[in-house]
């Protein structure tokens, strides 16, 4: 039988290829492999994820780990290139925009094996951004492009891309959401942590251009230690973030202001627990953004641009920058009772995979299907 394989590597591919998994092997008779990077490594920024989300364990794990973005992408290609020979697959689908879905991507393609990216067309236009340039050379490359929003189609055509190859999709992280969203609920995260429904905010932090640089994760930590006097912030912290943190005596945030509570990073099901009863959320993530939108929970994004725009026009998201201080007033706008709702997008109905399902198995002619997806 024709064999998809799957890549993952960071802690937000997890959720995304959860869904999609599940979906190929209920409606399709495609084989799938499933290839770890190992661009994440940590416990609790890869295995938990498995376990919270039915995934399987990899079938390959390649235990790359971390290293500069050349250094982890060129090995990340020369041990992909051996997996895909020894295993050719019939189409790779990759997802997002880590460096494990470039390099995938650039491998798949050299071989001359199809490609597919879900989540394809998103576009912050910030070109220095290592996330952006991923997306961009990833999409080019891409014979099957599965948008999560009408603007993402709207981004392809704009650079020229064939129609045919754009699928909008919908989002396949609220596949995930939808389908242990009473999971979560029932877990006691809340209680654990001494909290009361929407009486407290959650923040993250991982981008490197918010937190590479002291003086610039000084001034957020600065901003999030305003949200804490009015009322308890949970900070869980990316590993990238809690090394700047400890070279750079940014702990003395923390020690000031107590309310202000770093955790460990969580996993998904607890994560998800304490987002979804939260007051606020303030996060320089990307797929936060949409889960908030999708769960209508305000979030403040730290960042000068969004390339999930919808949650902006549609969601709950609104995008501030990373000011301190303007960051301080749209917090109290929201803590004041002024904090977005909005809606949630077309096609983020939990059917996504779905979609994707039917589309690999019409695309490699497996099975007759119909296409739900709506083609650009
Ligand atoms: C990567 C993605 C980013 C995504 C994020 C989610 C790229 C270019 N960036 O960023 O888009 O939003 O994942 O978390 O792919 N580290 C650990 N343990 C781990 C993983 C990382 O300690 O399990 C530390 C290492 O010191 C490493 C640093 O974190 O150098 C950064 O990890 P890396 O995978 O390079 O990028 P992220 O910042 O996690």
């Amino acid at each position: 039988m024709k064999k998809v394989i799957h890549i993952v590597g960071a802690r937000p591919n997890f959720m995304k290829v959860a869904p999609i998994y599940r979906a190929i092997a209920e409606r399709t008779p495609l084989e799938q492999i499933l290839v770890h990077t190992g661009q994440h490594y940590d416990a609790k920024m890869s295995d938990v994820f498995f376990a919270d989300l039915g995934l399987p364990a990899p079938d390959v794990h390649l235990g790359i780990g971390s290293g500069s973005h050349a250094q982890q992408t060129a090995r990340m290609m020369v041990e992909l290139e051996k997996v895909f020979l020894a295993h050719p697959p019939a189409l790779v689908s990759v997802v997002g925009d880590v460096n494990s879905t470039i390099a995938a991507a650039l491998v798949t393609s050299k071989l001359g094996i199809p490609l597919a990216h879900v989540e394809a067309g998103l576009r912050s236009y910030s070109p220095h951004q290592p996330e952006e340039i991923n997306r961009l050379v990833t999409d080019r490359l891409s014979d099957l492009l599965l948008t999560p929003s009408r603007d993402a189609d709207a981004n392809l055509l704009k650079e020229g891309t064939d129609p045919a190859r754009i699928h909008f999709v919908g989002n396949v992280m609220i596949d995930s959401l939808f389908a242990s969203r009473e999971k979560a609920d029932k877990l006691p995260v809340l209680k654990d942590l001494g909290l009361i429904p929407h009486g407290y905010a959650v923040c993250t932090l991982h981008r490197p251009s918010n937190v590479d640089d002291p003086k610039t994760l000084g001034g957020l930590l600065s901003a999030v230690a305003h949200v804490a006097t009015r009322l308890p912030v949970i900070f869980p912290v990316h590993p990238r973030t809690r090394k700047v943190i400890s070279e750079h005596g940014l702990n003395t945030w923390f020690e000031r202001t107590p309310s202000l509570r770093p955790v460990e990073p969580m996993g998904y099901l607890d994560f998800l627990a304490l987002t979804s009863k939260a007051r606020l959320v303030l996060t320089d993530s990307g797929g936060l953004q949409e889960e908030t939108t999708a769960m209508g929970v305000p979030c403040l994004t730290l960042r000068e641009q969004t390339e999930r725009p919808i949650t902006v026009e549609e969601g709950s998201n609104e995008v501030v920058g990373t000011d301190p201080v303007r960051i301080r007033l749209a917090a109290d706008r929201v803590l004041d009772g002024e904090g977005k709702q909005g809606r949630v997008p077309e096609f983020w109905d939990g059917r996504a995979a779905e979609r994707i399902a039917d589309l690999f198995a019409s695309f490699l002619g497996v099975e007759d299907r119909p296409i739900q997806a709506a083609s650009a």
